[in-house]
């Protein structure tokens, strides 16, 4: 008896480090967390209007399955958001489930898809336990994809272009003619493209987030977002995709299908939700101007240790740090660090493919200054010990 070779395939470094890093807290070692995008771990809370709503649902009529495809009055106040129609949204569990969704809609095996390099590990994961291929596009030195690497890249096997703006792990975010030009490319090969935009409201600078689905139009766009980023609530596990310029229907039938499957998302966090989007995105203010400070010292304080540097990142709430001059491999560098000072963060190689000459890690940019500048210290620490 063993378990099945999909299974095998499975991999998610982002918690995976977590496992060596409870080891050495075992051991009586304090660990300061990098590694993981949840800002209601750190200090930064959901607004109060979705508790309310996840409280009162408690006491009301949403004890059976909720729909499939969502709640009706959630899915109308996506639709508002998406500029679409409610039966083009689909309410999934988190992101995650969309992607789940998304990419198994998309592929066989046997087929591919385009995703960004660095990229969010969840794309190839999928691909690999369907038996398609992922391939990745390049970008340039401040993480702009670049379309002519896309395009030389598109084969008969390809199915779709993943977008992911703002970008994890890289905090990019794309420019208008960059989008326009892989909507292009996109029309042109008659190629579906999944806009992840689960950052679009995590804004650090005076950047404008275009959304994919206003650049495209004459082939479907899946949209994708959820509550745990813009709305600092990963544990409310709601998210949706909603599916615009789909002509033939086809793709709204699939995600139909994928959504029955599962029976239905918990139903008390989706009236939570529906507070959420009522309730808009002013919330943020206040909080993005903590985050930007916060990015500010870590980039800050990388420039100024010898073998490491960093592109900012505009947007999203992570930082993608080059190092120089150690000798191994990102997981040795990820776990001599841990060992050596008790600071986690995750090996680049688990979102940046097909350069085995580069040595990335991403942090987070969330903890308190106080915390930060302790990292940091010990980042430096560590960076002299192996200099
Ligand atoms: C780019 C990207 N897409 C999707 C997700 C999944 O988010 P969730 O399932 O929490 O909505 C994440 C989570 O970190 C992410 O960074």
């Amino acid at each position: 008896m063993k378990p099945s070779h999909a299974s095998s395939l499975v991999r998610y470094a982002i918690r995976d480090v977590v496992l060596e890093a409870k080891k050495e807290e075992k051991k009586g070692k304090k660990i300061i967390y990098l590694n993981i995008g949840d800002p209601a771990v750190y200090d930064f809370s959901p607004p109060q209007c979705i508790m309310d709503g996840v409280k009162k649902a408690l006491d009301g009529p949403y004890k059976a399955y909720a729909f499939s495809l969502g709640d009706p009055e959630l899915r109308q106040e996506i639709a508002k958001i998406e500029g679409c129609s409610p039966d083009e949204v689909f309410v999934t569990a988190g992101l995650s489930e969309g992607v789940d969704f998304g990419t198994r809609i998309l592929l066989d095996a046997g087929d591919s898809i385009l995703l960004p390099n660095p990229t969010y590990p969840l794309y190839p994961t999928k691909a690999d336990v369907i038996g398609a291929k992922a391939h990745f596009y390049e970008c340039d030195g401040k993480w702009v994809p670049d379309p002519d690497d896309i395009r030389k890249r598109i084969d008969k096997k390809t199915k779709g272009i993943v977008v992911i703006n703002p970008n994890n792990p890289t905090g990019a975010i794309y420019p208008y003619k960059v989008l326009k030009e892989i909507g292009d490319i996109a029309a042109e090969h008659d190629l579906p493209v999944f806009a992840d935009e689960v950052y679009d409201h995590v804004l650090l600078d005076d950047v404008e987030m275009h959304k994919m689905k206003n650049i495209v139009k004459d082939v479907p766009v899946f949209s994708g977002n959820s509550l745990s980023k813009n709305f600092f609530y990963p544990g409310a596990r709601v998210g949706y995709v909603a599916v615009h310029h789909d002509k033939g229907g086809e793709f709204l039938d699939a995600f139909t299908r994928m959504c029955n499957q599962r029976l239905s998302v918990n139903w008390e966090f989706q009236r939570g939700a529906i507070e959420a989007y009522r309730g808009g995105f002013g919330f943020l203010e206040p909080e993005l101007k903590r985050l930007r400070k916060r990015r500010d010292i870590i980039c800050k304080r990388i420039r100024e240790i010898p073998g490491l540097s960093v592109a900012a990142p505009p947007a999203a709430m992570y930082a993608f740090v080059k190092v120089e001059g150690y000798k191994g491999n990102d997981w040795d560098f990820v776990y001599d660090l841990l060992r050596s000072e008790g600071v986690l963060v995750v090996p680049g190689s688990a979102f940046y493919k097909n350069h085995p000459d580069e040595l990335y890690f991403r942090t987070n940019l969330l903890p308190d200054k106080e915390t930060l500048e302790s990292a940091m210290d010990k980042l430096e620490n560590f960076m002299k010990k192996i200099a």
